[in-house]
């Protein structure tokens, strides 16, 4: 669009647009926001800007991905200096140094022998990109008959039809018919009875996993492929894995020879104040994916990270000279790899992954003290996260978080709800006073909601 066809179309790009009616808006009640638009204009450090000038106090990290906070300098500094010297290309049969160096850079960080990478441009990508390996893993050491994928109730992987279909949301899948077929699920970790109100793992539920047991059995084991699960669930209201649960989910997939996923696209980069969850649980899956704070979400990109058995078997052991049929126009994109190079370095050199670890006691605190607020019934957290379950109203689910969102937004903070659980995780480099601020809006706005 020209700048006289936008000018004529009545937009003004800087502080009110006025025509909202083309952009079909994402995962959005596109007609409820049009008639009342919540429209953001600037961002740097914990704070986004408004169209009405108002600061508004991050609490989510955009969606799980500003973990070092907005406008960062170096960041914005080397994406500027990348576009102007190479804007991009070509991934396929050609290659450009900082891919490779970002590769490196990202596989020094994971733990055991998660040792090789492939870029992808999104947590989608990458978890499509990761059940892909693993069907051609199995396929290339001559176990054809392993095919199936299992997935976990609530689950979140992202919208491709691989992620949809591994994934437990429901209402993400009932609009889509038949997705993939070769699929299961094992039930979720969530249990009010059991564990409400518990302060980082719940103690009950590690013997959910043994259901993998017994899918193990009605499928038989060496039909099998992989079985991925976000470590921590976030995206379906922040379930924080019972002790013991993901190392027997990994004891399982070994005796099976069944690979492991940690779809670490929400709990890479620190957020649950380690480098990523399978170095704070301790647990080596044989793929992680991940995205989102790969580059402080400046420019998109993803990520899948496997041991390197699966690359050797994949790469070194294979008969073909291209030995992955998979890829995308953007894998490795310069833009995003000059701004994930200078993301690692920002989380290395100001410490955030031990910060998030050092903050976490205080934000657990703040968490908690709305346990008594009105309408809560459960509180769980983990690094800086956590999840504020509400109990909802009668037959109107998600209206009253939902509600609270509204009003959050109205009071300065910026908080993100998933039906009816309100889903927090800041950028680690919030203040203790900005995590007060975040937890006494919220208790202000339950006392206001009916
Ligand atoms: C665990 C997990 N996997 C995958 C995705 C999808 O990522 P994207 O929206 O970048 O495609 C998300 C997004 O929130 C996620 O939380």
């Amino acid at each position: 669009m020209s700048p006289s066809a936008f000018s004529s179309a009545n937009i003004d790009l800087g502080t009110g647009p006025n025509d909202l009616e083309p952009h079909w808006m994402p995962f959005t009640a596109n007609r409820q926001f049009k008639n009342a638009p919540r429209l953001l204009v600037e961002a740097k450090d914990m704070h986004y800007t408004s169209t009405d000038g108002r600061k508004i106090l991050d609490g989510t990290a955009g969606m799980w991905c500003v973990n070092a906070g907005h406008g960062r300098q170096s960041i914005v500094e080397a994406v500027q200096r990348q576009v102007a010297t190479m804007d991009y290309a070509p991934g396929f049969q050609m290659g450009h140094p900082m891919s490779f160096a970002l590769a490196a850079k990202l596989a020094s960080m994971m733990p055991g022998d998660l040792d090789h990478v492939f870029f992808t441009n999104s947590g989608s990508e990458a978890v499509d990109t990761a059940l892909k390996i693993a069907l051609a893993y199995h396929h290339a050491t001559g176990a054809a008959t392993r095919r199936i994928l299992i997935g976990r109730a609530r689950g979140y992987h992202g919208v491709g039809f691989g992620g949809l279909s591994v994934g437990g949301m429901a209402p993400n899948k009932r609009q889509f018919g038949n997705l993939l077929g070769a699929v299961d699920h094992l039930q979720h970790t969530h249990s009010l009875d059991h564990n409400a109100f518990s302060r980082g793992q719940p103690t009950w539920g590690a013997h959910l996993a043994d259901e993998l047991d017994t899918l193990a059995e009605l499928h038989g084991s060496h039909n099998i492929a992989a079985v991925i699960v976000e470590p921590m669930a976030g995206s379906t209201g922040v379930l924080i894995p019972p002790a013991g649960y993901l190392e027997r989910l990994r004891e399982i997939c070994s005796r099976h020879g069944i690979l492991l996923i940690f779809d670490e696209v929400i709990t890479g980069f620190g957020r649950l104040g380690a480098s990523f969850a399978c170095e704070r649980f301790d647990v080596i899956p044989d793929i992680v994916t991940c995205a989102k704070g790969l580059t402080n979400a400046t420019v998109p990109m993803g990520g899948v990270i496997v041991r390197k058995g699966i690359y050797d078997t994949l790469i070194n052991n294979s008969d073909q000279p291209i030995e992955l049929f998979h890829g995308y126009t953007y894998s490795g994109h310069p833009l995003a790899c000059a701004a994930g190079l200078a993301t690692l370095e920002l989380y290395r050199s100001e410490g955030l992954f031990e910060r998030a670890g050092e903050l976490e006691a205080y934000w657990e605190e703040g968490a908690h003290d709305l346990r008594g607020a009105p309408h809560v019934i459960d509180v769980r957290n983990m690094g800086l996260v956590a999840g504020i379950e509400l109990e909802p109203r009668p037959n109107e689910p998600t209206a009253r978080a939902f509600e609270i969102f509204l009003k959050c937004y109205e009071d300065g903070v910026l908080i993100r709800t998933t039906a009816d659980t309100i889903a927090l995780s800041p950028p680690l480099v919030i203040e203790r006073s900005q995590i007060d601020t975040i937890f006494s809006t919220i208790r202000h706005c339950l006392e206001k909601v009916a």
